[in-house]
């Protein structure tokens, strides 16, 4: 309650109410008391006009007469010479005396208080003019108990209707405080999160509605706020998948071009002059072009397109992918195997699964490569009743940690100078688009084993087992 914005206006109007209230107290009481001792001059006047009918009263009519006054002693001056006296036993000496004629609102004011202030019982003299000027001057001496009752009666009513009052006008103000402020502060506030939740849709864009000036003022910046933040989204979003596209084209660009390299270097052997001086501006060409996508492959990554699912001969593939690798053996010592029944066709893209595989058995030649040693690569092909299964072992020393860790992580998992770290990351993709997945079996120094499943069933999507993807 205190914390809300309403709370503390409903709060502070009380207060403020309360406040006010006690301000206009005072001279309301004050006046309470001047109209109280006025009526008491008037029904003293009224008991006195009794001597005018007859000269003498009998003691037990004057007396009834100054009780239902209220006072004790009364003294009418009808002109210098004549005056008219009532009178009773006055039980006390008289304590103050007020002129009614003369006491200004700050007197009145003062008295009004001094009386409520003074429990004491006490006898006063009040001074006042008689009404319709019938005489010069009114006197009485009255006790104070009934007065000072009367006054605090009043007092208790006054605060009490304050209190209602207050109540009453705080209720209304926090309703209107809610309806006015709160809730239109709230909406914003609920835009702001729903914009929060997905900045990059430009129907969460908040549309200023408010009928408040000030938060019409913030609803408009808050508006061309997040039309810029947006923009500027949607531009990040573009040029990261712009970047993830040039970095894909260029790594598989860079493959195709490393093959080429090694058939240009075959060129130099050959016979014909034209060809022989031609060759090494070829070779270099090529070579300055590899450079060019190893460099260009800092960027990110992006969605490959769609594979287009034909039945392919898988042994032909394969013979593909190693009869490109062994020519880039070179010195080093590598043998490769291939088992695949000579009937087996896969349903993929051929396209897009050569470069599964030439992913996979040239990370397997470099990483044999790079030993010295020699080494194995064997591709296996495997069907089951619902799965077709190409096996891609070596012999090699393992994959390092930090290409465990990163598994199929863009740019983070590449170990080899001169590699973007994207190959497996690629291929994982590409598997997943033709609804398999790719899974790394088994990694250490006796050597390493990845698996490509591919779902024999075209709307077979498995789910891919922990270490694959
Ligand atoms: N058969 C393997 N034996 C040993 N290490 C491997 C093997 N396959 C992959 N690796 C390791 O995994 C890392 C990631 O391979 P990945 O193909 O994703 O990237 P890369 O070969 O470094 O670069 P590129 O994007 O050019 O292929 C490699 O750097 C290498 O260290
Ligand atoms: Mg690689």
């Amino acid at each position: 309650m205190l914390r809300s914005l309403s709370g503390r206006f409903l709060i502070l109007t009380v207060l403020f109410v309360m406040h006010a209230e006690v301000l206009i107290f005072v001279p309301s009481v004050a006046r309470f008391r001047q109209d109280y001792l006025l009526s008491r001059l008037e029904r003293a006047q009224i008991a006195s006009l009794a001597l005018l009918a007859n000269d003498m009263i009998d003691a037990d009519v004057e007396e009834e007469l100054l009780r239902n006054a209220e006072v004790y002693n009364v003294v009418l001056r009808r002109d210098e010479a004549r005056q008219l006296i009532l009178s009773s036993p006055v039980p006390d000496e008289v304590s103050a005396t007020y002129d009614m004629r003369m006491d200004g609102p700050w007197a009145l004011m003062r008295d009004a208080l001094t009386r409520l202030v003074d429990p004491a019982p006490r006898v006063i003299r009040v001074l006042g003019n008689p009404v319709r000027e019938a005489g010069l001057l009114i006197e009485v001496t009255m006790p104070t108990e009934g007065l000072r009752v009367a006054m605090l009666d009043y007092g208790r009513r006054v605060l009490a209707l304050s209190l209602v009052i207050s109540v009453i006008t705080s209720a209304f103000l926090f309703l209107a405080v809610r309806a006015l402020l709160v809730r239109p502060i709230k909406r914003v506030i609920g835009q702001m999160q729903n914009y929060a939740a997905a900045p990059e849709d430009t129907r969460r864009i908040i549309e200023p509605t408010a009928g408040i000036t000030e938060l019409r003022e913030a609803e408009q910046a808050l508006k061309t706020l997040e039309t810029e933040l947006t923009n500027s989204l949607r531009q990040k979003e573009r040029l990261a998948q712009l970047g993830g596209a040039v970095a894909k084209i260029s790594h598989d660009l860079r493959n195709i071009l490393t093959s080429a390299q090694l058939f240009t270097d075959r060129l130099e052997q050959s016979e014909d002059p034209t060809v022989l001086r031609l060759a090494p501006k070829l070779v270099n060409s090529i070579t300055r072009a590899v450079n060019l996508c190893e460099s260009t492959l800092a960027f990110g990554r992006a969605e490959e397109p769609a594979p287009r699912l034909t039945m392919v001969p898988l042994a032909e593939l394969v013979g593909d992918v190693i009869e490109g690798e062994r020519l880039a053996v070179g010195d080093a010592d590598i043998s490769f195997s291939e088992d695949i029944p000579a009937t087996m066709t896969v349903r993929a893209d051929p396209e897009q699964m050569h470069r599964v595989l030439l992913n996979l058995v040239r990370n397997a030649r470099q990483a044999i490569s790079a030993t010295g040693d020699p080494g194995e690569i064997s591709v296996r092909g495997e069907e089951t009743e619902d799965a077709w299964m190409i096996r891609v072992t070596d012999t090699g020393p393992g994959l390092p940690k930090k290409a465990q860790e990163h598994l199929f992580t863009a740019f983070q998992g590449g170990t080899r100078k001169g590699g973007a770290g994207l190959g497996l990351v690629i291929s994982a993709e590409l598997v997943r688009g033709h609804g398999g997945w790719l899974s790394l079996e088994q990694t250490g120094p006796e050597g390493t084993h990845f698996v490509i499943h591919l779902p024999r069933r075209p709307d077979a999507m498995r789910a891919p087992e922990p270490r694959a993807a």
